[in-house]
C-alpha cells in the first residue's frame, strides 16, 4: 500500500519543505518510487526538485481540486522523483481557499480514481503555511502526517490549533490518518529558553514528539537552497546536519513502515 505523508504546520519557516525535500531525496536514493505533491503556493519545493525555473509540465496541484479531474500527469524530476507542482506565487492554488468547503475532498478522490497512486511506494505532500482548505485536503488524502515545529519565540503557540485540525480530519474525513508527531527543528541547545520549551512540549504531549531533534544547521539551509541532499555536501558541519536529518527520517520511516 502506498504511504502518503503530509508535512504540515500552519506556521511558515518551521522546516516543512526542508524536511519534506530531504526525506524525498532519501527515499528516491533508497530505490523507492516517490511522488511529491506541492500544495504550497510559494512553489519552493517544485522549483528545487524540477530545477526548471518556472517551466512545468503535466498536472498542477491546483487542478487536483477540480471535480472529476482524473487525467493526472506527473512531471518527472532530474533526481528520479515525480512531481505535481505549484508555481512561484501560484494564483490558482491561492484561490482554492475561496472554493466551497467540499472541494477538500477532490484531491483524494481524483488521485484514487486516477489509479496513479499504485505507481508509487511513497507520496510526500508539502503543505502550505495555513489551516485552510489545502491543509485539510492534504490531511484527507494522507496516511500519515509529520509536524515540524520550532521552540523559539511564539512558534509553539499555534501547535494546539494544528493538532485539533488533525483530530477533526481524523474524526470527520479520514479515520486512517496517523499523526506521527512533532519534530523539533532549528533547536539551539545553547539557549536555555529552547531547552525549557522542548521539555515543556515533551511533558505536555509525550507521545507526540519525535525523539530526534534537528539543530540550527547552516548546511541544511545551504542544501535546501541548492536543492540537494544535505549528505551530498562535503564539510564537517554538513555531516552534523546530515546526522540530525537522517535521525528524523529514520524515526519517520519506523513510524510509517
Ligand atoms: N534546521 C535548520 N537549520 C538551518 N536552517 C534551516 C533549518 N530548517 C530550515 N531552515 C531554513 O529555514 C527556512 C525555512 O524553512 P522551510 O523548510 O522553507 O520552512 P517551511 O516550509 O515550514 O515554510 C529555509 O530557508 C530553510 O533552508
Ligand atoms: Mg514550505
Amino acid at each position: 500500500m502506498t504511504k502518503i505523508i503530509s508535512f504540515a504546520n500552519q506556521k511558515g519557516g518551521v522546516g516543512k519543505s526542508t524536511i519534506c525535500l530531504q526525506t524525498v531525496f532519501h527515499l528516491t536514493e533508497s530505490g523507492y518510487r516517490v511522488l511529491v505533491i506541492d500544495l504550497d503556493p510559494q512553489g519552493n519545493t517544485s522549483s528545487r526538485l524540477s530545477k526548471s525555473d518556472g517551466e512545468f509540465t503535466g498536472t498542477s496541484s491546483a487542478e487536483l481540486f477540480q471535480e472529476n479531474f482524473t487525467d493526472i500527469k506527473v512531471m518527472p524530476c532530474p533526481r528520479g522523483m515525480d512531481l505535481i507542482w505549484s508555481t512561484k506565487n501560484d494564483p490558482e492554488l491561492s484561490e482554492i481557499e475561496g472554493l466551497p468547503l467540499s472541494c477538500v475532498l477532490n484531491p483524494a478522490d481524483n488521485l484514487e480514481k486516477s489509479g496513479i497512486l499504485e505507481h508509487y511506494d511513497y507520496v510526500a505532500v508539502d503543505c502550505p503555511p495555513s489551516l485552510g482548505r489545502k491543509l485539510v485536503a492534504a490531511l484527507t488524502l494522507s496516511t500519515h502526517v509529520i509536524c515540524p515545529v520550532q521552540v523559539s519565540g511564539f512558534a509553539l503557540d499555534g501547535v494546539e490549533g494544528l493538532l485539533n485540525t488533525i483530530i477533526s480530519v481524523q474524526d470527520e474525513l479520514n479515520p486512517e490518518l496517523e499523526n506521527t508527531g512533532m519534530v523539533i527543528n532549528n533547536l539551539n541547545r545553547n539557549f536555555p529558553s529552547h531547552l525549557q520549551a522542548c521539555k515543556q512540549l515533551r511533558e505536555a504531549v509525550p507521545d507526540l514528539v519525535y525523539t530526534a531533534e534537528i539543530g540550527l544547521r547552516g548546511k541544511l539551509d545551504e542544501a535546501n537552497n541548492l536543492g540537494v541532499p544535505v549528505w551530498s555536501i562535503k564539510a564537517t558541519s554538513a555531516r552534523e546536519a546530515a546526522k540530525d536529518m537522517r535521525a528524523v527520517i529514520n524515526e519517520l520511516m519506523e513510524k510509517v513502515g
